[in-house]
């Protein structure tokens, strides 16, 4: 029944967008996921929608000991944590010249620190259990910059050296590790994007498939990666942005006062 049965998966950020599609297609597929967020009024929809096989826990992900409950869940209750998923992200905008300390450092946590510390826990549980798959989600902002957004893109472009480094100090342990990088998807992250047709238009004159991904469509290269499908697939991105990395991002200084 599914290529996830008996499997378990810790998804952060599943309460909304990517991480409630990937969560949703895992369950589908027969497996079980702890979800972490700090959204509890979501997380208490997914517990209401999917039973059993959703264990949705309060968790912020730049907290470490976060980290850890979430991975402790995944051992005490199924002695297993097969996969894990760190969605999780967030930012706050603003150019290098007028951001504040505290917005950079807000957002250099949410995007990339606490990727450090998912795959740390994560990999300690897979490196004794002997096996394990990661998957970080980075952004096509890791290879394009985006105006007012240097906090953002640089920790993505972060998010996908690190998966490359863990990639390289965890495969002796049967551990994979790869990043997705979406180009722009349909979620609320982006809905603002959305309600203003002259940034919608400027967005797709650079998107050759002129419309953003739907979240399933971001969720399902995600947990191929996670198949023995991709058993040879290890510390690499795999971006997925309907050819937008082809003609570079649009100049979003026009739209900022
Ligand atoms: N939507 C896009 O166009 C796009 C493009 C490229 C990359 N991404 C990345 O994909 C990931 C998911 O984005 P999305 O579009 O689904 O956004 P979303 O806003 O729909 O979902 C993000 C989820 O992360 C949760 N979250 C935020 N801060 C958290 C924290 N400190 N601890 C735990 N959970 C937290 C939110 O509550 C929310 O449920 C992010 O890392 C984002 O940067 C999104």
């Amino acid at each position: 029944m599914g290529k996830f049965k008996e499997k378990v998966a810790i998804v952060t950020g599943a309460a909304s967008g990517i991480g409630y599609s990937i969560t949703e297609r895992f369950i589908n597929e027969g497996g079980t996921v702890i979800g972490g967020d700090i959204n509890e009024e979501n997380l208490e929809e997914l517990r209401e929608k999917f039973g059993q096989s959703f264990i949705g826990i309060k968790a912020d992900v730049t907290k470490e000991k976060d980290h850890k409950i979430l991975v402790s869940e995944a051992t005490e209750r199924f002695g297993q944590l097969d996969y894990a998923l760190n969605v999780a992200g967030g930012s706050k905008a603003g150019t290098i010249l007028d951001q504040s300390e505290e917005d950079w450092k807000f957002t250099i946590d949410l995007v990339f620190h606490s990727v450090f510390l998912g795959i740390k826990h994560q990999g300690l549980q897979m490196k004794e259990q002997k096996h394990g798959v990661i998957i970080n989600i980075s952004s096509l902002n890791a290879h394009v910059p985006m105006y007012a957004g240097g906090a953002y893109a640089s920790g993505k472009a972060a998010v996908e050296m690190l998966t490359k480094n863990a990639a390289l100090e965890l495969t002796r342990y049967n551990i994979r590790v790869n990043a997705i990088l979406p180009g722009l998807v349909d979620t609320p992250l982006t809905k603002s994007f959305n309600k203003r047709p002259d940034i919608k238009d400027a967005f797709m004159e650079r998107i050759p498939m002129e419309r953003p991904a739907r979240s399933k469509e971001i969720a399902a290269p995600s947990l191929f990666l996670l198949t023995d499908d991709a058993s040879y697939i290890n510390g690499t991105s795999l971006v997925v942005d309907g050819g937008w990395e082809v003609t570079g991002y649009p100049d979003m200084s026009k739209f900022r006062e």
